[in-house]
């Protein structure tokens, strides 16, 4: 793999700077282009620096383009570890065909990841909490209005320091169940990792941030009554002793996280259930106590409790707004694999050597 240096590395943030999520790049990034002729080729790992593109390139017209979020983390022993990166890969590249973006060898750009990550390991931040997010992408390069797929693209990923994604950390985040805009919907690109469903998504959440909500909680767009996700995670509830999410249906992300608890959840012979769930029996079963935990689960924001949602001007506290033991068990199960300080069955490890 080519690699080119750069003449000075930049400022790193300082140990306990609160990194927030997203703030702070790393020295260097992957890069590798497609055209027709080359399919993919000239793969490097190059300086992080602004690239500069013609207006009328498509990606700034018609979003086509597509993304993945995973994490590296600093092991006790001092090696990287990358929770599942084949997976992300597999997944980017079912979001490539929705979207009609060529297939990218994944071998290549794990390849281009472990080289990066060598190259910027020093970024890793060691407080608690914290990991070196990687987010790959994929975006349309042909400049061009038609709205046709296009056969020139650009991947690449850049690497970003990150702490909580929560600016209040760990603390049960506050819902609001959207029921007036939709996210996606049966046929959609919901299922995909696309651009556009995060730019579909602002509306609502502004709206929700003006009211004190950390997030809104999707419903089906047909009949506005079955939970979908919250756009940067899958949900998951506690009923009476069962655990259920929402089963794929194809508007909702597919997410690792919430495959690796689906696991975790079976191989403890917690019953779990993936299958439709209405917001209606959410609340039922919050108003006959039943509903003992709601969490969240995301590469970005891990495991996240869910303290109180808001459905038609109506406040439900969950759990007395604390983390429940299965939330807390999940969280403890998934973080200790991903730094280290737990054994991992799964082989969900993937060191860089
Ligand atoms: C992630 O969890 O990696 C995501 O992509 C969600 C969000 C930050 C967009």
């Amino acid at each position: 793999m080519e690699i080119v240096r750069r003449q000075q590395l930049k400022e790193k943030p300082a140990k306990g700077t609160q990194l927030g999520f997203g703030h702070y790049f790393t020295d260097y990034m992957f890069t590798m282009k497609y055209t027709a002729e080359q399919g993919w080729h000239d793969a490097k790992v190059e300086p992080n620096e602004p690239k500069s593109f013609d207006l009328a390139t498509s990606i700034f017209h018609y979003a086509q383009g597509i993304f993945e979020g995973m994490k590296a983390f600093r092991q006790p022993d001092g090696t990287i570890a990358v929770f599942r990166p084949d997976e992300n890969w597999a997944r980017m590249n079912r979001s490539a065909t929705r979207m009609c973006i060529p297939n990218f060898p994944a071998e290549l750009a794990e390849e281009g990841l472990e080289t990066l990550l060598k190259l910027d390991a020093d970024w890793i931040p060691t407080d608690p909490g914290t990991a070196l997010y990687i987010r790959p992408t994929i975006v349309v390069t042909r400049v061009m209005l038609g709205v046709h797929a296009s056969t020139e693209y650009l991947f690449f990923i850049i690497l970003s320091p990150v702490g909580s994604y929560y600016a209040h950390g760990l603390e049960p985040t506050k819902l609001i169940v959207e029921d007036k805009y939709t996210r996606a919907t049966i046929g959609g690109t919901g299922e995909a990792k696309c651009l556009g469903n995060y730019a579909a998504s602002m509306k609502a959440g502004e709206e929700a941030e003006e009211k004190g909500f950390d997030q809104v909680l999707w419903l089906d767009a047909n009949e506005k009554k079955y939970v979908e996700e919250v756009g940067s995670m899958n949900m998951f509830f506690v009923i009476g002793g069962e655990v259920v999410t929402p089963a794929l249906v194809g508007s909702i992300l597919p997410g690792i996280t919430r495959k690796s608890c689906l696991q975790v959840l079976r191989d403890k012979g917690i019953p779990v259930t993936e299958r439709r769930i209405s917001i209606d029996e959410v609340l039922a079963a919050q108003k006959d106590g039943s509903l003992d935990e709601a969490f969240g689960t995301g590469t970005a924001a891990v495991i996240s409790p869910v303290g109180l949602i808001r459905y038609k001007d109506v406040d439900y506290t969950i759990g007395g707004g604390k983390m429940g033991p299965i939330t807390k068990m999940l969280y403890d199960t998934i973080t200790g694999i991903q730094y280290g300080t737990a054994p991992d069955p799964y082989g969900w490890r993937k060191i860089v050597r």
